[in-house]
This record gives structure tokens, C-alpha cells and sequence, in this order.
């Protein structure tokens, strides 16, 4: 007898600005599923926000035609329903929901709440990690608490910045010193972020950080190479060899990280044996600190002038296309696309078995 396949729910789309690079993710996972094991349901979000859900998949997409392109992000309203479907016992759902979309409500614990709530398994961190890995303050306190060494820096809000706006630039001048770099503490892919040369700057710097969010972080300018692992796991994560970005901007901006395709990516990062190894460690102690699971991108500063390490960024969504970083340092370390797939899936299935043995009342 053929085993059942698993319905995955893909999702993607979505109301963030890296909508586009959502479906460039989506394709090639539909592509590179493997259909002796699973089917998918598509749920596309619309940038507007409306979910709509496809017709299940059971081939590749490149094989499909246009007519499986209609399919993809047309769809029906049932959406909801058959997200729900295992509370409401309606028509077969999904077994498992796969979000693609980064950043705000994608990768930020939002929609991770909403499949909680639907009592659905799903692919990656949870709510906590998402929503800790997206906002770069709160992400750098536990960063702190857990002893990761990171570049000092200035973190507040819009209110305190319209109280205080002399206080805070003295702060920042005496703590951080020129250049700056100016971050809204929210966003992913470099949107909202500058480099402030002087306080003119800076001030401007600030303001628009505040067009994309009400709190900003300032961190002093470190001149470094940029490091990458990948991490995936649960209780017990691996680490990926890392990985190098030569970005092809002054920094690697979004022009630098999707349009411009000059940015280089060199695997292995050419670093010697025993910084790969920190590295990797830092990444493990990283991925723990905001109580990620499934998978992660840790991101460093190897800063030039001491080869120090310093920890910049985690990523809970990182970018999944098959030219990724993220899949392509597991390719390097001996995990394949469908492999990486195959194993998000299952740590995500693991989890929610794990958890739906908990009790929520008193035994
Ligand atoms: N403190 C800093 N010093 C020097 N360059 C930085 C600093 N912070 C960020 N950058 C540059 O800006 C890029 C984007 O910043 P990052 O914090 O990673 O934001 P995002 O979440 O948008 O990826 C980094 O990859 C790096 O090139
Ligand atoms: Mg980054």
C-alpha cells in the first residue's frame, strides 16, 4: 500500500515588501518537493492581505503549465476554512503549514501565532523566536544576557526621541561616535537602514528609520567581513559551515542582497579552521539565546582590525530560494534543497508532537 502523502500548506505572498522575493522562494520549493512523499496546498497572500487557497499540487510546478500558474494565486476565499480545518472538522486541511514570507507578519511570530490558534504543525520558530528575531532591540538584549559579544549601540523610540532628541544624539555621539548606522528595529532586508557621517546625518537618518518603525537602534560602524551560518534543529541544532557575503554596495543594502546580483557569496567562507569553528558555536549559543527551532541564519561582523567576532543579526526566515545562502551552505555542509525540506518538515511535526502532550489545566 502507497503511505499516504503529507499535505503541506505552502504560504506566501504576503502583505510585507519582500512579497516578490516570497514567490521567488515559493516556486522553487514547489519545485523541488518531493511528490512521492508530499502534496501542497497553496495558500498565496495577496499584498493586500487576502488569503487565497489553490488546488493541492502533486507535481512539480515547471512541469504544471499555466494552468497550475492560475492555480498558485488564484484560488478560492476557503482559505480560512481549511486552515481551520482541524478545529472545525471540516474538509481535509493541511498536515503541516510552511510559511515562506519574511519580514512583518511573516517571520516576525504573527502568522506563527495564527497556526498555533489553529492547532496546526508548522516549519520553523515559533512564536517567541520569530517575533524576538525580528526586532533587532529585543533580539540584542537576549544577545547580551546569553554573553554574545556584538558592536555597541543606542536603541529608543519615537516618544523618547521627541523628548529628548539633544539627549539622545549626545549619547549616541559620546557612545557610538561617526560613522553610524541607523535601523529601523523592525525591518529586514537593509529597508529603512543608513550610515550617518555627522549629526546632520544622523538626524536625517533617524527620522527616516521612523518612517518604518517607532523604534530605532544605532549601532557604532565596524568595519568587518561578513559571516553566515545556518543552523537547524530543535533540541539538538547543527551548525552549517559559514559562509562569507562580499557584498558589491559600500554595505549590503537590498540593492546589493536582490537586484543587482553582483553580491558575491564565497562557500566556505575562506577563514581559517579555527575561527569557522567559533563561529559555528556562536551560531549554536545564538540560535539557543532566542529559543529558536527548525532554522535560523546567524549573521556576524568578523571585524578587520582584530578578527573579533561579533554577533550582528539572527534570521528565523532566512532567504529560501535555492541561490540562498541558508540552503546553499547545508549544500555545502551535505544536506540537498529537498533534504533541507524534508528535514524543516519533520522538526516542524516533532515539535508539535512534542508540545501537544503538554497539559494546559491542572492535573
Ligand atoms: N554596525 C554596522 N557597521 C557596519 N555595517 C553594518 C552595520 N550594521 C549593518 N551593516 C551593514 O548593513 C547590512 C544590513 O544590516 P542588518 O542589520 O543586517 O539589517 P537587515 O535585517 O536588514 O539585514 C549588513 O549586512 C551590513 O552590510
Ligand atoms: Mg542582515
Amino acid at each position: 500500500m502507497v503511505e499516504k502523502s503529507l499535505a503541506v500548506g505552502l504560504v506566501y505572498g504576503g502583505k510585507s515588501g519582500e512579497h516578490e522575493v516570497s514567490l521567488q522562494t515559493a516556486f522553487a520549493v514547489m519545485n523541488a518537493f518531493d511528490f512521492s512523499k508530499y502534496k501542497i496546498i497553496p495558500f498565496y497572500i495577496t499584498k493586500q492581505g487576502e488569503w487565497r487557497k489553490g488546488e493541492e499540487m502533486d507535481a512539480p510546478f515547471a512541469e504544471a503549465g499555466e494552468l497550475k500558474l492560475e492555480n498558485a494565486f488564484g484560488g478560492t476565499k476557503a482559505a480560512m476554512d481549511s486552515l481551520f480545518s482541524r478545529l472545525y472538522g471540516g474538509p481535509a486541511g493541511p498536515d503541516i503549514m510552511f510559511p515562506l514570507l519574511h519580514g512583518t507578519f511573516g517571520e516576525d511570530g504573527t502568522i506563527q501565532g495564527l497556526f498555533e490558534m489553529a492547532d496546526m504543525p508548522y516549519v520553523g520558530a515559533g512564536v517567541l523566536a520569530s517575533a524576538a528575531g525580528m526586532d533587532k532591540g529585543v533580539m540584542k538584549k537576549l544577545f547580551a544576557q546569553a554573553g554574545l559579544p556584538q558592536v555597541q549601540y543606542c536603541y529608543f523610540s519615537h516618544a523618547q526621541w521627541g523628548n529628548d532628541r539633544h539627549g539622545l544624539i549626545q549619547e549616541m555621539e559620546d557612545k557610538l561616535g561617526y560613522p553610524s548606522f541607523v535601523k529601523p528595529a523592525n525591518l529586514g532586508s537593509s529597508v529603512g537602514i543608513s550610515k550617518a557621517r555627522n549629526r546632520e546625518e544622523l538626524e536625517q537618518a533617524v527620522e527616516f528609520a521612523f518612517r518604518y518603525d517607532l523604534k530605532v537602534i544605532v549601532e557604532e560602524f565596524v568595519d568587518a567581513r561578513e559571516i553566515e551560518v545556518s543552523v537547524l534543529g530543535n533540541e539538538e541544532p547543527i551548525a552549517s559551515v559559514p559562509g562569507e557575503i562580499m557584498s558589491s554596495a559600500e554595505y549590503y543594502d537590498y540593492t546589493a542582497k536582490y537586484t543587482d546580483g553582483q553580491s558575491e557569496m564565497l562557500i566556505p567562507a575562506p577563514i581559517d579552521a579555527e575561527k569557522a569553528e567559533q563561529i559555528r558555536a556562536a551560531a549554536l549559543h545564538a540560535f539557543r539565546s532566542i529559543e529558536g527551532c527548525g532554522i535560523t541564519r546567524a549573521d556576524f561582523f568578523l571585524r578587520k582590525s582584530d578578527g573579533k567576532i561579533l554577533i550582528n543579526e539572527v534570521n528565523t526566515m532566512p532567504g529560501f530560494t535555492p541561490y540562498s545562502m541558508y540552503p546553499l551552505l547545508w549544500r555545502e555542509t551535505g544536506l540537498s534543497y529537498a533534504e533541507l525540506l524534508d528535514r524543516m518538515i519533520s522538526l516542524g511535526l516533532e515539535r508539535y508532537e512534542r508540545r501537544s502532550k503538554l497539559n494546559y489545566e491542572n492535573i
